[in-house]
Formats: C-alpha cells, sequence, structure tokens
C-alpha cells in the first residue's frame, strides 16, 4: 500500500524523505517520488519501479537544500504503475503538489467536473483531480488551509493526504479518513508519515491524526497543529513515546525479513504470554486485561470474527478453542464479505477484527459496521495506535513487534497465542475446568520451539529443492490443520507464485482428489491429535493415485512413525495435542520461504502484494 513521508526542519529534505522512503518498501509499491520547493519553485522527481531508480534520477538534480518537502512510494489503484501516475501530483497551475493513500471514489465527477472548467490532466490517478480540485479552491478560499479543507470536503472515500506549495514554502499540510497517517515531533522539525519506522530514526513523538483531522507541520520552526476538516477548529493531542527502536526493525544478520520474522517466533510466543500467563495458578490467564461489557454480560453470548488473509486464517483456528475452552458459538467471516451484507449479529453477540497491521479496510469497515449495529467491536492488533485499535471498544495486543516482510508469520502465531488465552479466559468466566496443563505446556512452548526451528529449516531446505519444480501443490489438514492447510498453500502462492490450494482433507473425495497425480504434489499435515488416524486414510488415498506427499507428523508415544510412509516425512518433536499448530506453523512457512528463496523471488515484496491493504 501506498507510503507517505512528510518533513519540515533544518535539515535538507530530500534525504530524509527518500530514506523514509526506504522504510516504508514493506508495504508494497511500483513508483515512487518526492516533491520539493527550492527558490521558490515546485521541484518534482519520480520514477517507475524501486526506489533505487528514484535515487538514480535525483544523483542528477542540482544541489537540494530545501528543508521541506514530501515523497511517496505508490501501490497502483487507479492507472498502470508508470512514472505519469507515481506521485507527487501536480495541480496543473504548479501552485501545489500533493501524495495520497488510498481511493477518492467520487474522483471521476470531479475529473469531470474540473475537466468542464478548463483543468486538463496528464494522469490517470484520483490525485492528481484532487491537487487540481485544491487549486481551485484556493481561488475562492481565504488561506491555503482553508482550500485544503474545501477540497477534502467534497472527496469522498478513504485517504491519507501530503501537500507542499511555494505559497507556504516551509509548510507540509496532510489529512487523513480511514488510512493511516501520524506526525513525528523532533526538535525544531517534524514529519508526517504513513508508519513509524519513516522517522524512527529521528524521533520516537509520535502525534496519531484522526479521521476528519488536517495536520500543519512547520510554522514556526518545527510546530505542528491540528484542525477537524469540517470546521477548521484546532485540535489539541498529546504526543504518544513509540518503545520500539530502528533495531527492531533491521535484519538483524538474517537473508531477509521473512526468515527473521519466522526464527524470532519462540520469543514472540514468550513476549505475547508476557504478563498474560501469570506463573502463579491462583492467578487468571489475561489477568487484568479490560473487556467491554458485552449487554451486561461477562462473556459474548457469541462470537463472530472478522478478518482478512492470514489474519482470518488465525481466526479460523482460534475458533474451535474458543468453542472447545471457551464454550461461545464462533462462525468466521472474511471481513470483505461481512461488510457488504447486512448481517443478523444477536443480542449478546460480540465480533472481534483480527488484524497485524490494524489498517486493512475491509476489516475496518468490518469492525464499524458492527459497531453500527450496537454491537461491542473488539480488536487482535499488533500495531499499536492503529485505526482498528483505536475504534475497538477493547483492544488486545499481539506484542509481536513489527513484522515488515509482506507475507505475514509472527504476527499469526502471536494472534493464536492470544486466541487460545481469550479462549481460556472466558472458559475460566463461564465456570468450565481450569486446563492448567495446557498452560504449563504453554509456557514451555517457546523453548520447544526455539530448539526445533533449526532441524526444522534444514528439513524445509531439503523439501523445497526436491519440490521447488511442482506447478500446482495441495494442502490437506483436518480440525485445527485445516486452518494451517490454508495458510500453507496461502504462503506458497504469496512468495513463489506456485499455484497452491488449502482443503479440509475430508473433502478431497468430493472433487480435488481427481487432480492428483505423480507432478501434482500434496502436502499433508498429520500432527498426533484425534485426527491423526483420518489424515492417514487421506494421505494413502493420495498416495494410491501415484501423488508424491510430504507429511508434517509427530512421533506417537513410542517416538516412532508407525504405518506413515511418505515421499518426505517430516518429523516434528512430541508435544501436547492442542500446541502441535505452533510447531507446524512456522514448519509450513519455512518450506515457502525456501521454495520461493531457491526460485530467486523477491521474498520480503512479492509482486502485486501490499503489507497493509488500506483499500477495499
Ligand atoms: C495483506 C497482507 C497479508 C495479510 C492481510 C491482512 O493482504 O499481504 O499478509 O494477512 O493483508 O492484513 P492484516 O494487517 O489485517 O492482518
Amino acid at each position: 500500500m501506498c507510503g507517505i513521508i512528510g518533513y519540515s526542519g533544518h535539515r535538507p529534505a530530500v534525504p530524509l524523505l527518500v530514506e523514509g522512503l526506504h522504510h516504508l518498501e514493506y508495504r508494497g509499491y511500483d513508483s515512487s517520488g518526492v516533491s520539493f520547493i527550492q527558490a521558490g519553485k515546485l521541484h518534482v522527481v519520480k520514477a517507475a519501479g524501486r526506489l533505487s531508480a528514484l535515487e538514480a534520477k535525483l544523483a542528477h538534480e542540482p544541489v537540494m537544500i530545501s528543508t521541506c518537502g514530501i515523497g511517496h512510494t505508490r501501490w497502483a489503484t487507479h492507472g498502470a504503475p508508470e512514472e505519469r501516475n507515481a506521485h507527487p501530483h501536480l495541480a496543473r497551475g504548479g501552485s501545489l503538489a500533493i501524495v495520497h493513500n488510498g481511493i477518492i471514489e467520487n474522483f471521476q465527477e470531479l475529473r469531470d467536473e474540473l475537466t468542464a472548467s478548463g483543468c486538463t490532466f496528464v494522469s490517470d490517478t484520483d490525485t492528481e483531480v484532487l491537487a487540481c480540485l485544491i487549486e481551485e479552491e484556493r481561488k475562492r478560499a481565504s488561506s491555503l488551509l482553508e482550500a485544503f479543507a474545501r477540497a477534502l470536503r467534497r472527496a469522498r472515500g478513504a485517504y491519507a493526504v501530503a501537500m507542499v506549495a511555494p505559497e507556504e514554502p516551509g509548510t507540509v499540510y496532510a489529512a487523513r479518513l480511514s488510512a493511516p497517517l501520524l506526525i513525528g515531533v523532533g526538535t525544531g522539525e517534524c514529519f508526517v508519515a504513513s508508519d513509524v519506522p519513516a522517522f524512527l530514526n529521528y524521533t520516537r513523538d509520535v502525534v496519531f491524526l484522526e479521521d476528519g483531522e488536517i495536520a500543519r507541520i512547520g510554522r514556526g520552526g518545527g510546530s505542528w497543529e491540528l484542525f477537524r476538516l469540517d470546521d477548521l477548529a484546532p485540535v489539541s493531542r498529546a504526543t504518544t513515546r513509540i518503545a520500539w527502536d530502528m533495531q527492531s526493525a533491521c535484519k538483524d544478520g538474517y537473508k531477509h525479513f521473512m526468515i527473521k520474522e519466522i526464527m524470532e517466533q519462540p520469543r514472540v510466543v514468550a513476549e505475547c504470554m508476557a504478563g498474560r500467563v501469570p506463573a502463579d495458578p491462583a492467578r487468571d490467564v489475561l489477568d487484568g486485561v479490560s473487556l467491554p461489557e458485552l449487554d451486561g454480560m461477562d462473556v459474548p453470548r457469541r462470537l463472530r470474527i472478522v478478518a482478512c488473509g492470514t489474519s482470518y486464517n488465525a481466526g479460523l483456528w482460534g475458533a474451535r478453542f474458543l468453542e472447545k475452552f471457551g464454550g461461545i458459538p464462533v462462525d468466521v467471516e472474511i471481513a470483505s464479505e461481512f461488510r457488504y451484507r447486512d448481517p443478523l449479529l444477536e443480542e449478546g453477540e460480540a465480533v472481534l477484527a483480527i488484524s497485524q497491521s490494524g489498517e486493512t479496510a475491509d476489516t475496518l469497515a468490518a469492525l464499524r459496521l458492527a459497531k453500527e449495529k450496537g454491537r461491542a467491536a473488539l480488536g487482535l492488533c499488533n500495531v499499536v495506535g492503529s485505526s482498528i485499535a483505536r475504534e475497538a471498544d477493547a483492544v488486545l495486543y499481539t506484542q509481536a513487534g513489527p513484522e515488515i516482510s509482506v507475507a505475514s508469520t509472527k504476527a499469526m502465531c502471536s494472534q493464536m497465542v492470544v486466541l487460545l488465552l481469550l479462549a481460556l479466559y472466558w472458559g475460566k468466566r463461564r465456570g468450565k475446568k481450569d486446563d492448567s496443563a495446557l498452560l504449563t505446556h504453554l509456557r514451555g512452548l517457546p523453548a520447544l520451539l526455539e530448539g526445533a526451528l533449526p532441524a526444522m529449516r534444514e528439513t524445509a531446505t531439503h523439501a523445497a529443492r526436491t519440490y521447488s519444480g511442482a506447478r500446482s501443490f495441495f494442502y490437506l489438514g483436518r480440525g485445527p490443520s485445516y486452518p494451517l492447510a490454508l495458510e500453507g498453500a496461502l504462503k506458497l502462492k504469496e512468495l513463489s507464485y506456485i499455484h497452491a490450494e488449502g482443503y479440509a482433507a475430508g473433502e478431497m473425495k468430493h472433487g480435488p482428489i481427481a487432480l492428483i497425480d505423480p507432478d501434482f504434489p500434496t502436502f499433508a499435515l498429520a500432527l498426533r491429535d484425534e485426527f491423526f488416524a483420518k489424515m492417514v486414510s487421506n494421505i494413502e488415498q493420495v498416495q494410491a493415485r501415484q501423488g508424491r506427499v510430504i507429511v508434517l507428523t509427530q512421533p506417537d508415544s513410542c517416538g516412532e512413525c508407525g504405518d506413515l510412509h511418505a515421499d518426505v516425512l517430516w518429523m516434528l518433536p512430541s508435544c501436547h495435542s492442542e500446541l502441535a499448530s505452533f510447531l507446524a506453523l512456522p514448519a509450513l512457512q519455512l518450506f515457502s520461504y525456501e521454495v520461493a528463496d531457491y526460485l530467486g523471488k523477491d521474498v520480503d515484496q512479492p509482486r502485486n502484494l501490499a503489507k497493509s491493504v488500506t483499500v477495499e
């Protein structure tokens, strides 16, 4: 998704803008650009492709001493990913430049109106329309601030936008509606950006913009101000200090962020449990957590989970534990489907929105719909201060640290931990028996994972070499392994572009089995849980049709693999049966990672994907 950075301060702006854009690369992009004001004139430099293309162009620019500017990485929505459509976009009279993340839904209507009044456009973007609209409004408004607000009031949709204009050479204007944007407050300098890493090398003090607010930075040397979009009334807000530093957003010597994030899952599990799984068995799990009153009840009567992508798979996994341990009926829905129905939510039903970024447009809309319908809305997020976290009635944080690789890995692991704890927490409140044995095993999980990961990576590397030539893959699982099969298939297609389908193993016989042949391998999850024997039968059905199989399994109580035979018999350590998913998940992630790396794919930024999808 697009990344925005703006700067006003005492240092040369362009290097800071480019550095900020590098830290936003994880969001996914296909072109980039910067704009700055020098000697009273607006300069725009942009390039299609990677940031290195922009840097190469900037190297040929005359010395840039401007201390104010904006920058952007674009993830195409309107118009092809070419330089013409890259941001910043100029208003036709050259009076201002803007960068934008999101979609202006009524852009065609506005474009027609502006065309009729003489505007011409050089790009296919909704952003250029907005730039021209601000310029038009400037003819009627008493100030640039007012023109900016008047134009934005006419825009429908979702946006984060930043603007510079020679009329006020040291100032950056910015605004948000349903897309992330925040201010970084330094000493004598300020930033606006889509995310904290863009300016974290310079300040940890941030101000979160709310929907319908305008920010103005740089007036009077590093100052910042907020205004309400509707009436331009000033808004006061305290700064928040961000705890994590840039170190945690670096690769730690790994080749890619993805492998670093997979390998740090033992720590992620430990940090996710910190303060939530007390050593003292007399104290409750999630002790001290404050969840809202749910129609006068301590526990929801029913739960609807809404999420997208990997977070949806985590929700599907968590549902069976919330039912089993929490005693709550749970439905899991893809957020983009939920939001466009008129869902019937029962009295006492709560909605849980799961989102790593906390900014996914469909999940945010689903959460808002639940609130509109008067239901308690809970959030399960990783990014502190994100839109979902702020708008939910209560939020549980996964505490997984920044996830940079576009493909989500450690976030899912942390979501699973919190969902399991939530199930135990609600179960206790409903008078269900305390599963202290499970908690004891959960406490031992980080060490178990830590010990298992190196061997898993070796097996993954070996299997990846053998199977990277496959054109299609099945992933099969039952019970808790079914959502993992979906996730395994999602990871393989996201990273290596190999077609992969996740199936509930019992469904194979109803059609998909017709595809099995020696060139269509299957990745089967046969963990030591109640579904093991059934999975063995499913594996045999595949093998009877000459299908090659990788089986992810665990030894039986005698340390044996029993009757299981496979082309790759991938042994994970034994563990409490309810926790086996925590071992299987990194194995699936590692396999996809190693296949993609072996095939030379862009692991951290797969084609066409974005980390934070803030459009529908
Ligand atoms: C994008 C990412 C996925 C992620 C999904 C949901 O598609 O590429 O990795 O699972 O969004 O993101 P969220 O931040 O809501 O968990």
